[in-house]
């Protein structure tokens, strides 16, 4: 029987693998100069971690989560996601005590929910995400945004839309909930099973809902804009006003509450309306939260972060139309003929490889043309061919292939030689 990959998790094969280092060299760079620092945590955590974090009532935790006893009978779950096991670390490792607040923090790894699997939905998806924790300044709010547009707008993507609105603190959720008890209460019998629940434990969580969305309740419930206090009123103004100042177009949704139990204040996520994205149109999402981190056993701290899957940022490279710069091909394929050639060439790609030039040879015994085929399908720049005469007069011939033009150099200066050709090619 021939064994088939998991439904809804990919292979990513050489040729698409270097669009994936690509965007996460991107990712890597920005976070540097934003000043944020990688942190890599488990693949699998408690699963209380998530049950915690992410809030029991939420998709995630109900329907989602790869769950596991591990042999000594302990509740394990591969991460569902990534702010539950940073903040976890931070606590853990007591980062609150660093004179340097807030921590800034990146990764990037692979997440696992068990989802319907369809365009842009995996079960194994890889998340670039960042966590900015300690610091209560509506500032932080806009250098978060501005850095997951940047990573895009940097990649040329264009067609996108930044979605903003503001949960509010304790205070604004508690008058919220209450508003949506009284709206949704006496015709919920008209909404699905989880959502008559999620009246009763969290009714803010019927807003997400995915089989409900279009019923007419969703249009006419009350919005969380309207139960905003001052104080959270002022923070939200503050996020957009920094927003305006960085160039960053926006526009608020108050409907956009998100599917994680942890968020207060801001919420964002950035869409893509290129045509044929498909239904999911969500690239990118995030927000803040306070409370997680006394809830995970730390001091009272807020935080604010995203995360954004590669796979749907590709999917929108792709549905723009816009192809990565990703060289191809090797520096130098060297072709040996005969024996005593044959023996030299090992010695001469592993020199060229210690001198930093992208070099490879045959090893399945092909003939020299055959040997030529190969360097061409590599797309090698140049081509040295050594065969036993040219060694014994100890020189090789160099054939840069995109002219033809060939050229008899000394063994011994053939590194040197290379080194130089490359470097005038840029
Ligand atoms: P999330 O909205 O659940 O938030 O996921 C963030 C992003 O992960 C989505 O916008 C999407 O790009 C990607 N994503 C989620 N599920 C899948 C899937 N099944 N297949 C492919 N991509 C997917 C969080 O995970 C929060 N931890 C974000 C955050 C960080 N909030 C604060 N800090």
């Amino acid at each position: 029987m021939a064994f088939q990959i998991p439904r809804g998790t990919q292979d990513i094969l050489p040729g698409e693998v270097e669009k994936w280092q690509y965007v996460e060299k991107i990712a890597r760079d920005i976070c540097k100069r934003y000043n944020y620092h990688e942190i890599r945590t488990p693949i699998f955590e408690h699963t209380e971690l998530f049950l915690r974090g992410v809030g029991d009532t939420t998709d995630i935790v109900q329907k989602e989560m790869y769950t596991f006893e591990d042999r000594a009978g302990r509740s394990m779950t591969l991460r569902p996601e990534g702010t539950a096991p940073v903040v976890r670390s931070f606590v853990e490792n007591k980062m609150y005590g660093n004179p340097n607040q807030p921590i800034k923090l990146y990764y990037i790894g692979p997440m696992f929910r068990y989802e319907r699997p369809q365009a842009g939905r995996f079960r194994q998806f890889v998340q670039f995400g960042v966590e900015a924790i300690g610091s209560n300044d509506p500032a932080i709010d806009a250098e978060v945004i501005a850095m997951a547009m940047e990573l895009y707008r940097s990649l040329g993507l264009k067609k996108l839309r930044l979605v903003i609105n503001s949960l509010g603190d304790v205070e604004t959720r508690k008058a919220h909930r209450q508003a949506l008890i009284d709206h949704f209460k006496s015709r919920i019998h008209e909404l699905c099973e989880d959502c008559q629940v999620r009246l009763e434990k969290n009714p803010l969580r019927i807003l997400d809902c995915k089989k409900d969305r279009d019923h007419e309740l969703m249009a006419t419930a009350p919005s969380i804009l309207d139960y905003l206090n001052d104080e959270s009123r002022h923070y939200f103004e503050k996020v957009k006003a920094y927003l305006t100042k960085l160039g960053i177009p926006f526009e608020v949704d108050p409907r956009l509450v998100r599917g994680l139990d942890y968020y207060h204040h801001t919420t964002f996520e950035i869409m893509s309306d290129a045509e044929g994205f498909g239904a999911i149109t969500t690239l990118c999402g995030g927000g803040r939260y306070s409370g997680l981190v006394q809830e995970i056993g730390g001091p009272e701290t807020p935080g604010i972060g995203f995360a954004l899957s590669i796979e749907r940022l590709l999917a929108a490279l792709e549905a723009e139309g816009i192809t990565l710069p990703i060289s191809e091909g090797i520096d130098c394929y060297v072709v040996a003929v005969g024996e005593k050639a044959k023996d030299e060439s090992i010695l001469l790609v592993h020199k060229l490889r210690k001198a930093g030039i992208v070099a490879d040879k045959d090893y399945q015994d092909r003939k020299i043309k055959a040997q030529l085929k190969s360097a061409d399908r590599l797309n090698a720049k140049f081509v040295a061919i050594l065969g036993d005469d040219e060694l014994a007069k100890e020189v090789i011939n160099i054939k840069e292939m995109s002219t033809g033009e060939q050229t008899e150099v000394p063994l011994h200066s053939v590194v040197d030689y290379l080194k130089e050709r490359l470097s005038q090619e840029g």
